[in-house]
């Protein structure tokens, strides 16, 4: 099973042995996996777990899984739905100790109140380690209780968690080079506005799931205005039946992190 690195272990702090992105070394590359409905929501707006896409996506899911250090998704998708963020059957996890990957991902779940359910079906199944992202706001009293669900929980702000910081401590201290975000939209959108978002899955259901609360991709604050857009490339796009599989990658020479201001 995955282990927390010991201090030998670790990478030295800025040289970022073996994390990918020249610009900012020391962290993960990061992969977004997402499935839409054909006007660009990810679920309705009662913001339930059902899933909509088909069992194609589903395999690209754990196909994807099965390339990564980690998985992560935000507080609302673990409360929301029966998910584990695991590699899934035999046939993943052997092809992750084929490619030298731990045979179970490390799981990451994001929440600045802490407001996470302990009976949440993740709490379930400790097949890897669980690393919960928090920061202050979530107050001593439920960072307690975290600390008795997950194996680490990681404060990384005072009120809003700062990503590159994060991901920086998973690299090091967890070893995680490479990561995948499941969602949702708004824990997408915060990553996007700290421009760490390296390659999105995106792939586009034939269904018309409309509302103006029902979320979409990226959903959080967003841009302030077109200078500050996440500039992406096709990088491939794959039909399967009704639905296309898009792959974006970040456009070269991206220079928002600059603009912008990150969390606290
Ligand atoms: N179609 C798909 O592929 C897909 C994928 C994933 C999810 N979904 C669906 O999308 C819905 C959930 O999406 P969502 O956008 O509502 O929620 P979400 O992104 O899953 O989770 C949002 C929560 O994450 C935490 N968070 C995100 N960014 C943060 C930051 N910068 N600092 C601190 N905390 C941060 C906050 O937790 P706290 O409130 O605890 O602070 C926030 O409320 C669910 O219905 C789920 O089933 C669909």
């Amino acid at each position: 099973m995955r282990k927390r690195l010991s201090k030998n272990e670790r990478a030295p702090k800025r040289q970022g042995q073996g994390c990918r992105d020249p610009h900012f070394p020391g962290r993960p590359f990061i992969l977004l996996n997402l499935a839409m409905s054909a006007d660009g929501k990810i679920t309705t707006a009662s913001r339930g777990g059902e899933s909509f896409s088909s069992p194609r996506d589903r395999e690209h899911m754990l196909e994807l899984r099965a390339t990564v250090d980690a998985v992560m998704s935000g507080a609302t998708t673990i409360n929301a739905a029966a998910v584990t963020l695991g590699p899934g059957p035999a046939k993943y996890r052997r092809l992750r100790l084929k490619r030298g990957l731990e045979e179970y991902n490390l799981r990451v779940i994001v929440s600045g109140s802490g407001r996470i359910a302990p009976e949440a079906e993740i709490f379930r199944h400790r097949f890897s380690p669980l690393v919960i992202l928090t920061t202050n706001k979530a107050g001593p009293g439920r960072i307690a209780a975290l600390r008795k669900v997950a194996d680490e929980v990681i404060i990384c702000g005072r009120t809003r968690i700062g990503f590159l910081r994060a991901m920086q401590k998973l690299c090091r201290d967890w070893g995680v080079r490479r990561l995948l975000c499941e969602g949702g939209g708004e824990l997408d959108d915060a990553l996007f506005r700290e421009d760490l978002v390296d390659e999105l899955h995106l792939t586009v259901c034939p269904l018309i799931l409309g509302g103006r609360d029902a979320p979409t991709i990226a959903d959080g604050e967003g841009a302030k205005d077109l200078a500050a857009a996440t500039r992406l490339q096709v990088a491939s796009a794959q039909r399967f039946g009704d639905e296309m599989f898009f792959v974006f990658r970040r456009a070269a020479g991206s220079k928002r992190r600059k603009k912008l201001g990150t969390s606290d």
